[in-house]
């Protein structure tokens, strides 16, 4: 089982659009996916027609076994399964807050579930400097969307940060650049400058589309809903891109 995070601690940077369609690429190319939503708000779930409550144990919770294979719940699609958000609400915090080592949290709660899939999918909320950690020290990979201009700099610097504090390593974290709007004039500098300014730029970007904002009615991901749109190749690149890494020993660097 491998576990990627999209993360950045900036909000409506495009980590939720980007973690269902990944995922479900994923599971379009066979892969046991899992996409855990750490928001809230619950929204990731609800792009994959994942909209139920999960049949929750009542008595392992009120016994205080909270397991995180309670709170699957299955998917529109074949291979893609989903944990939503307010179970993140309710009981991670909780958890992180009473563990010895916070950061082990997120990677021993997904444990137990490393036979039944091959990758998970990390939802990532802003501004939660508590889950951050146990979230960077659990994945593989992290995947940080950042918008030019010059708040991507300062959510970038603020990933690198929190993984510098907790002694865990920068070489798993690479940027990728999303919402581009080739009618901006600085959307089309970024990319020329931002390979040199930001390293392990992947070079696969999601450009600025409609079919993206219009996930919230859809309710699908772009693949399903608007599949000869340009944004979801894309992500397609996105996805290879990201695949070379998983399948490449990361290099300490
Ligand atoms: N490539 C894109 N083109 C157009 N709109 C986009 C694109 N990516 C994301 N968006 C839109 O930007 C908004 C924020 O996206 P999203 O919810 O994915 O961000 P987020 O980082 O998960 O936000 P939050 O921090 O609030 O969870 C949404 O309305 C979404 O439709
Ligand atoms: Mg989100």
């Amino acid at each position: 089982m491998q576990i990627v995070a999209i993360h950045n601690i900036e909000s409506g940077v495009g980590k939720t659009s980007t973690a269902v369609n990944l995922a479900w690429i994923a599971a379009k190319n066979g892969l046991r996916t899992l996409l855990w939503d750490l928001n809230s708000r619950a929204e990731a779930g609800l792009f994959l027609g994942a909209n139920s409550d999960p049949n929750t144990r009542m008595s392992n919770e009120l016994a205080g076994r909270v397991t995180l294979a309670d709170q699957i719940i299955g998917s529109d699609y074949e291979n893609l399964a989903v944990v939503p958000g307010r179970w993140a609400y309710r009981n991670l915090e909780q958890l992180i807050n009473g563990a010895a080592d916070p950061r082990r949290v997120v990677k021993s709660l997904l444990k137990p579930l490393a036979d039944e899939y091959d990758l998970v999918v990390l939802d990532c909320p802003a501004d939660e400097p508590e889950l951050a950690d146990s979230v960077l020290a659990a994945a593989e990979i992290i995947l940080v969307p950042l918008i030019p201009g010059p708040q991507a700099l300062d959510g970038w610097q603020h990933v690198l940060d929190i993984c510098r504090n907790s002694r865990l390593p920068v070489s798993s974290i690479y940027p990728f650049l999303n919402m581009i709007d080739y009618r901006i004039q600085l959307h089309r500098e970024w990319l020329v400058v931002a390979p040199a300014e930001l390293p392990r730029l992947f070079s696969a970007y999601i450009p600025f589309a409609h079919a993206v904002e219009r996930m919230s009615i859809t309710r699908q991901p772009v693949a399903e809903s608007d599949a000869t749109d340009r944004v979801a190749d894309a992500y397609q690149a996105l996805w290879q891109e990201l695949k070379r890494h998983l399948d490449e020993p990361v290099s300490d660097s």
